[in-house]
């Protein structure tokens, strides 16, 4: 069974754009995406947006969808009622590039920043057998496909442009979380987490969680146990004693 959709897309690039109406054919199981691919086949061909898998898995489809941050891919057109009229506009976060398509080169930056497993230095290969409860703890977090939605809708940088330098993000801070994790990385993630990448920032909204796609608990099983070291070693009397005695 096939009917006539109203969308309403926003096309432009950096210079500026608007919302424009369109109505598309929909048939039975379709999802925002395929809507997108008709009307670029019959209506718009020079709409500008990003896909690659159409599975959920490649995290390239990102946009906002009645104002949710979604996966087009993953967004059934059975979700809504037929008569609703669909907004769909480019993550907001990032700088728009053209139509649904943004720059998002700001998580590249910030995946850079932060150092990679760093093992102790003498550990020779097949030294140290990990065990399951170490692997299980970094796994949830390995399942993330880095669509950004997370980094789209946390409100620190979603609404003040200025903090983009100094914070991470909820996908970048997991990755710290993840490697401070790791029984064998030896790396000073802590302090950096807190100087460096703004783990302060976070006041553990959980929206960050709430538009994973992968459904990871990125506040609760990454950022809050990562403030949670991070205020063990302020707090921690030896530790204070320490930074005393040799931070001076
Ligand atoms: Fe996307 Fe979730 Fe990864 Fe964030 S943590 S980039 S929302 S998959
Ligand atoms: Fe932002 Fe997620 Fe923290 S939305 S404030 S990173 S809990
Ligand atoms: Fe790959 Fe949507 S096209 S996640």
């Amino acid at each position: 069974m096939s009917y006539k959709a109203s969308f309403r897309v926003w096309r432009g690039d950096e210079t500026g754009g608007e919302l424009q109406d369109f109505k598309v054919e929909v048939n039975e199981g379709e999802v925002v995406l395929d809507i997108i691919h008709r009307l670029q086949a019959t209506q718009a061909s020079d709409l500008a947006v990003r896909w690659n898998c159409k599975a959920g898995k490649c995290g390239s489809c990102s946009a906002e969808v009645n104002g949710k941050p979604r996966l087009m891919c993953m967004t059934r057109m059975s979700t809504f009622t037929e008569d609703e009229v669909i907004t769909v506009t480019p993550m907001r976060t990032f700088p728009v590039i053209r139509d649904l398509v943004t720059d998002v080169s700001f998580n590249y930056t910030k995946a850079r920043e932060i150092p990679s497993f760093t093992p102790p230095p003498d550990l020779k290969p097949g030294e140290y057998r990990m065990q399951q409860v170490d692997v299980e703890r970094s796994q949830e977090f390995r399942k993330c496909i880095e669509c950004f939605l997370c980094q789209n809708t946390c409100h620190v940088v979603r609404d003040h442009e200025e903090n983009k330098e100094s914070f991470a993000g909820p996908r970048y801070l997991m990755r710290i979380a993840e490697l401070e994790m790791h029984p064998l990385d030896v790396a000073d993630r802590r302090d950096a987490a807190q100087e460096e990448h703004g783990l302060g920032y976070c006041n553990i909204t959980k929206c960050c969680s709430e538009v994973c796609p992968e459904g990871i608990h990125i506040t609760d099983n990454a950022l809050i146990p990562m403030k949670e070291r991070v205020a063990d070693r302020k707090y921690d009397p030896i530790v204070w004693l320490g930074n005393k005695l040799f931070r001076r």
